[in-house]
């Protein structure tokens, strides 16, 4: 293998050239203490940290940066902590959504306009992933992900607990008075007991699973819990590797392939991913030139079985099981020909080498192929009157008696107004009906939210109903369930033809067909489109002015049209 020369090195712009301008690069790095042969002929690395004290899943990182760096000077490298938008899931209001593009734009101008050779990007809660391998793609130099790893599972009076689902099941409990207040504040303190990401197979889960199969990450890497001492180790062994991939001049161009992004939604679907998968799937592959659709996803769901008994989609297991039953490694030696193994990954050996000697240590945790969870995928999409351009579905999360379902349409315009009628107990309800939410898709919502999973009235909740159909232009948490139909395209807020559904119509599911339509007649909605008015703009200046000019929807991977790689050219290498 060819090895750069040092002289070649990026930061060598910066650091090398005998002239007032690198004068000056040098000097601020000796006014940080350290000397010339600290960094020159060196791969300076940039340590990407997406940690905030508001950010519950990274609580970690400030350690883990630590681990990170002696990696990288171990093996000659020269590392740099640099802090990133965190895009914490917990408390960013409307929605972290609003800010995944805004970490990506940020990801890739900080590595820009550095003199950064290569970075480790460390990422877990919900859209860091994407966002931070978006931002990175674009950008182009040699990258390691690492991933925050999951929490422990949840734990409260002998009962193990999971991210999210409980929070709702618990919840529903409540709602129908079956659980005290007493047991509501215990699994409040018990259902997240640790640093890192959701442990469930939510969407952090979910998107760490796919950076590693896309042959971003350490081999088995996402399966690690954040508080295990295998996770230094592992970070440790980034600042290693990264430093190798620089001398190598192993770019994510030359790994994040058409088929590592194949291999990356082979895996999803495997592990019974979460619906978000699929827009940010769809965005990180564009900005690698790879054109995923909707419908390859599709065409994925209805031949990948689900092997990862973790919840939501399976049963009983959770993160932590995972990962003693081998962890990912063991999943995808599961699934081994069903993916592309020379595809290369950053270890500088192939998805296959990387898989060799990978074993199963718990076979209800993850199953063989003869045994799986569900026999399809995780996710299945869906076209029709109301949603020509796509929307999502998780089969194996709702309730098998309503794939084929015909009920009348309750329709919500706004999140409140849903809210408060979901909680009345005189609303006339039945199990048949359809409750509908719109404007609540990537400019409506606005910024996309996890409003999809809309509660079940609470009359229905006393009369032990858990599940009735759903449908809305909105996501869903990864961690929720249920028979809920999302990511409607066109969503309904620039008049797609949600917009034009009525109370009382009647709305048509029909899953093995992959159809949602409104048994409306073309005569009637061609009446209700001419009187159909946009509603206000939800932003006047401002970050939310620019994204809602910019977002693309749901089936375009909502990221911001001039950030796709096909929009342009990209900017050159700083000549200054
Ligand atoms: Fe951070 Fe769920 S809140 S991963
Ligand atoms: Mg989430």
């Amino acid at each position: 293998m060819t090895r750069k020369d040092p002289r070649t090195l990026r930061s060598a712009r910066w650091f090398a050239p005998d002239d007032l301008r690198s004068f000056g690069h040098r000097s601020r790095m000796m006014q940080l203490g350290y000397a010339e042969e600290d960094f020159r002929d060196k791969p300076v690395i940039g340590v990407l940290s997406t940690w905030s004290e508001l950010n519950t899943c990274h609580a970690h990182f400030p350690e883990r940066v630590k681990d990170v760096k002696r990696g990288v000077l171990q093996a000659g490298g020269f590392a740099v902590e640099m802090p990133a938008l965190s895009v914490d899931e917990s408390f960013t209001k409307p929605t972290s959504m609003l800010y995944r593009n805004m970490l990506a734009m940020e990801t890739e101008e900080m590595i820009r306009s550095h003199p950064l050779d290569g970075v480790v990007l460390m990422g877990g809660c919900d859209k860091t992933t994407p966002g931070l391998v978006m931002g990175a793609l674009s950008a182009g130099v040699p990258m390691i992900y690492l991933p925050a790893g999951p929490m422990l599972r949840g734990n409260y009076a002998g009962k193990i607990l999971g991210s999210g689902s409980d929070a709702w099941k618990y919840w529903d409990e409540r709602r129908a008075g079956n659980i005290t207040d007493e047991e509501w504040l215990g699994i409040q303190g018990g259902i997240a007991r640790s640093a890192g990401t959701c442990m469930t197979m939510g969407t952090a889960s979910t998107m760490t699973a796919i950076a590693e199969a896309m042959g971003l990450s350490i081999p088995g890497a996402s399966s690690i819990p954040a508080v295990d001492s295998g996770h230094q180790r592992m970070a440790s062994e980034c600042g290693r590797r990264i430093v190798e991939m620089v001398w190598e001049d192993l770019t994510p161009g030359r790994i994040v392939t058409a088929a590592a992004c194949r291999n990356a939604a082979v895996v999803a679907m495997a592990t019974g991913c979460s619906t978000n998968a699929v827009v940010h799937l769809i965005a990180m592959a564009r900005r690698a030139g790879v054109d995923l659709t909707l419908d390859d996803l599709d065409e994925l769901g209805r031949v990948t079985p689900l092997i990862a008994n973790v919840r939501p989609a399976g049963k009983d297991y959770l993160m932590e099981d995972f990962y003693y039953a081998g962890g990912l490694r063991a999943l995808m030696k599961q699934i081994e020909e069903r993916l592309d193994c020379t595809a290369m990954t950053v270890t500088g050996k192939t998805m296959g080498e990387n898989l060799q000697g990978a074993e199963v240590y718990n076979d209800d945790v993850i199953r063989p192929l003869s045994n799986p969870v569900y026999h399809e995928g995780s996710l299945a999409v869906l076209r029709g009157n109301l949603c020509p351009d796509g929307a999502v579905i998780k089969p194996a999360a709702c309730d098998p008696k309503l794939h084929v379902h015909e009920g009348p349409a309750l329709v919500f315009d706004t999140y409140s107004e849903m809210k408060a009628a979901i909680d009345d107990e005189t609303l006339d309800v039945t199990p048949d009906h359809v409750l509908v939410l719109r404007n609540a898709g990537p400019l409506g919502g606005p910024g996309f939210p996890e409003w999809g999973m809309l509660p079940i009235p609470k009359a229905l909740i006393k009369q032990g109903h858990r599940d009735m159909l759903r449908i809305s232009d909105a996501r869903m948490s990864g961690t929720s369930y249920g028979a809920c139909v999302l990511h409607v395209a066109p969503e309904s807020y620039i008049g797609g033809p949600l917009a034009l559904l009525k109370s009382s119509d009647i709305v048509r599911l029909d899953l093995p067909n992959r159809r949602l339509d409104m048994l409306v007649d073309e005569e009637e909605l061609a009446r209700r489109r001419s009187a159909w008015a946009p509603p206000a703009p939800r932003f006047e200046r401002g970050y939310g002015y620019m994204f809602s000019r910019h977002v693309t929807q749901a089936d375009q991977g909502c990221d911001f049209d001039f950030l796709q790689s096909d929009f342009g050219r990209a900017a050159g290498e700083p000549d200054i």
